[in-house]
Formats: structure tokens, sequence, C-alpha cells
């Protein structure tokens, strides 16, 4: 049986009518098709799902989506308007479209090798410096440590987590 729900994804009020058993993160990907929240283990074990929700980072394979009504959910289609340029005009291409810092940081520092683990990855790293859980290398590993990349890019990830919290 289908069930309502309204709830704030990426700055747009959503509509919608779900199965009160089906994940945030089947959400987003099935239904509203915001691919770039990824599905690694979809038992809380990996990160690669992780989301915003009213600000708070989560892991959406474990958040049944009922549970966000009224929320503002964010992904990391919504981290910035990243189709608009600099000046705020739809951009013409991906390359010429606005990146968060954390993106630009990920990107200079090399924080990632096949990418898969990386929308995750950066959703994690904007909620350890909002948190206030990057005044070290150290903070920030432990902070991180929910979120596994099988390339072992942890080294890049924690420099570019550095260079956007100085
Ligand atoms: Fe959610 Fe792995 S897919 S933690």
């Amino acid at each position: 049986e289908q069930m309502p729900l309204h709830v704030n994804i990426n700055g747009t009020i959503r509509q919608l009518s779900i199965e009160p058993r089906v994940t945030l993160l089947d959400l987003l990907r099935e239904q509203l098709h915001l691919t770039g929240t990824k599905k690694g283990c979809d038992h809380g074990q990996c990160g690669a799902c992780t989301v915003h929700v009213d600000g708070a980072r989560v892991n959406a394979c474990l958040t049944l989506a009922m549970t966000t009504e009224g929320c503002q959910v964010t992904t990391i289609e919504g981290l910035t308007d990243g189709d608009r340029n600099r000046s705020g005009e739809p951009a013409a291409s991906p390359a010429t479209a606005r990146l968060h810092p954390m993106q630009e940081a990920f990107i200079k520092h090399d924080g990632f090798q096949c990418g898969y683990c990386t929308p995750g990855q950066i959703m994690s790293a904007v909620a350890c410096i909002r948190e206030g859980h990057a005044n070290s290398p150290d903070e920030i590993r432990e902070y991180m440590s929910g979120n596994i990349c099988r390339c072992g890019a942890y080294a890049n990830i924690v420099d570019a987590i550095m260079d956007v919290k100085k």
C-alpha cells in the first residue's frame, strides 16, 4: 500500500507516494533517479549512500523514507547548485558548472580513484567540518571511518578535508 510523503529534496518540495518499507536510498535512486547517491553494501557498512537529513549525515540505506516526512534531504546533486556557473547562469557544460569547495578539494588532492565512494565521502566530509570534527587528521580519520574506499584514497581525502577546513 502506498503512503503519502512530503519531503524537501535538494530545495524542491516533493509530494510523493511510496511504500512504507522503501528506504531513502531506493527512493532517491529508483523513484527520483538521483543516482549520485550510491548503493554499496545496503547494510550500513560502507558509507556510499551518505546523504544529509536536516543537515545531519545519515546512511540512506538504513533510513526508511517515511521517516523523512517534513525533512530537508540533501544529496550530492544538491550540495551546490551545480548546474549553474559562477555567475549563476545555467552552465553550458559540466566543465563550467560550479562545484562545492569540498568537491574542488577532492579534485585538487586526488581524493578518489574509481569514484564510486566519492559522493558519500564528500557528503561525510562536509558534515565533518560542519559538526566540528576536522581539527586534526586523526579526528578526521575517526569521523570518516564509516566511509570505505576500496582504492585506498584515504590520505588524499584527509588532505582535501584539511584544505577546506583551513
Ligand atoms: Fe548504505 Fe553501504 S550502501 S552504508
